[in-house]
């Protein structure tokens, strides 16, 4: 590794802009929107694209904070980063200079630590800071990092950092999950592009991010195979080239618009979904009574002939996919306050990921926190305008969501936190005929 620049070990907090959504409730939304391409597909291409010295091209990327992270850190390694135009990123990593991701990138964002399996399996070495817990749960990232050392790797965790070497090219591996992790599938799997021999990855995540991944693969030259809905094969190749690129869909972001149509009384049409990426929140609606239709590349939701209380109560239960999305929890539960009698939320994947649902009660949810991974809610309640705090992205869209069904006014503060994940989200909302604003903290405009 290259010694050009001084180890930093001055940490310095992500700056943090202090802006709330102020949103005027209770109006039906009504109108097409387009999806962008899905967040959690995008940030392990751009990851996947150090596996080469070749220039790789990502069209549909979206325009969000998180992306922009990667795209830094990317840069302070050395490697080319263009943004030649909106939603177009091209990545060319021939000089990586520095094989260090600092604690300023995992604190913004954990998805830097996919930086591991690439970083380690191209240039034998790299040293990358623990991403740590964050508002939805521990997290930890144990998994990946047994993983390379099945793969022959040394890995030393000192001081907040894991410090990993590879004396020679990683060894192909069984590698045998006690439970699906998607970005600890995914690692391992970049890490297998390069390795010496197969790899067999059990049980791997079925995300569809993660074969969208896959598909970049095979572009590259990898030989990466999904031999059965559960096992992944990969057999190494000493070095991979350039490929292009369109990002996948975003289903987390069209389960969102879904739910705003449904609980503003609304009609949306969703264009560029994929219906067979939301298979398991689609019955959610069917059991539900909430009326949806899909085409070729779009879906559609009409709450427009329903009336207050026509929807169903609901038990959910999360679940890897094709199992319900826990990113879709969140605004679940709020279409769940908008239904006739009592349902039960099981969080299955996170042990912190119902804590936001507190925020939802000062707005007038009938909501019991039964243990951190149970809640109960009870409807059908009218939500009201409050002050409402952010805590993580998938909580923010949904508190955006109660808000949009809410009589009056709602404050939404800690509005970065959906830029992280969310293209252009209220530019979409308000052309949906939605009544917000993104404000700076302290500026009062909006009232009509
Ligand atoms: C991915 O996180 C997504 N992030 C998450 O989306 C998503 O909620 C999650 O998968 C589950 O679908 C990205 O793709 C960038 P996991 P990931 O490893 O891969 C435990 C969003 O809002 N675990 O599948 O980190 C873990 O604590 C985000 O877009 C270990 O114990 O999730 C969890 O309980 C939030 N050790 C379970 O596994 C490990 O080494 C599944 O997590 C790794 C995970």
């Amino acid at each position: 590794m290259a010694e050009a620049r001084p180890f930093n070990w001055e940490y310095r907090p992500p700056e943090i802009p202090h802006e709330v959504f102020r949103v005027a409730g209770g109006r039906p939304l009504h109108g097409s929107v387009p999806i962008s391409g899905a967040k959690n597909a995008a940030l392990k291409l751009l990851a996947a694209a150090c596996l080469t010295g070749e220039r790789c091209r990502f069209t549909n990327v979206p325009e969000i904070e998180d992306v922009r992270v990667m795209a830094e850190t990317l840069r302070d390694l050395g490697v080319v980063v263009d943004h030649p135009e909106p939603n177009v990123y091209e990545v060319a990593a021939g000089d990586v200079d520095w094989l260090f991701v600092p604690l300023e990138a995992a604190a913004k964002m954990r998805a830097s630590f996919m930086l591991l399996g690439p970083l380690l399996a191209r240039f034998g070495e790299v040293i990358i800071s623990n991403p740590g817990g964050d508002r939805i749960g521990r997290r930890p990232v144990d998994l990946h990092v047994e993983a390379m050392r099945a793969m022959g790797a040394e890995i030393q965790y000192r001081y907040g950092y894991y410090y990993a070497k590879s004396p020679g090219r990683l060894r192909g591996a069984e590698i045998n999950f006690p439970f699906v992790t998607v970005m600890g599938t995914e690692n391992a799997m970049l890490a297998a592009t390069l390795a010496d021999g197969r790899t067999v990855i059990r049980p791997a995540a079925q995300e569809p991010e993660t074969d969208d991944l896959i598909e970049f693969l095979v572009k590259m030259g990898a030989d990466v195979r999904r031999t059965a809905p559960d096992t992944i094969e990969i057999v190494g190749k000493r070095r991979l080239r350039g490929a292009q690129h369109h990002v996948v869909p975003d289903r987390i972001e069209a389960g969102t618009f879904m739910v705003a149509g449904a609980i503003t009384g609304g009609k949306i049409r969703l264009q560029g979904a994929r219906c067979e990426h939301l298979r398991a929140f689609l019955a959610v609606f069917d059991r539900m009574g909430v009326r949806h239709d899909c085409g070729p590349d779009w879906i559609e939701v009409d709450a427009s002939d329903t009336g207050p209380g026509e929807f169903r109560a609901c038990d959910i239960a999360t679940a890897a996919y094709p199992g319900l999305a826990t990113d879709l929890q969140p605004p679940t539960s709020v279409l769940l306050t908008q239904a006739q009698g009592r349902s039960m939320i099981h969080e299955t994947i996170f042990e912190d990921r119902l804590e936001w649902l507190t925020e939802l009660r000062r707005m007038g949810a009938n909501v019991e926190l039964v243990d951190p991974h149970h809640a109960i809610v009870e409807g059908l309640t009218r939500l009201t305008g409050a002050h409402v705090e952010i805590g993580d992205l998938r909580a923010g869209a949904s508190l955006i969501l109660a808000a949009l069904a809410a009589q009056g006014e709602t404050v939404i503060h800690g509005a970065h936190h959906v830029h992280r994940g969310y293209e252009n989200i209220e530019r979409k909302f308000v052309d949906l005929g939605a009544h917000l604003q993104r404000l700076a903290e302290g500026i009062t405009p909006l009232s009509s």
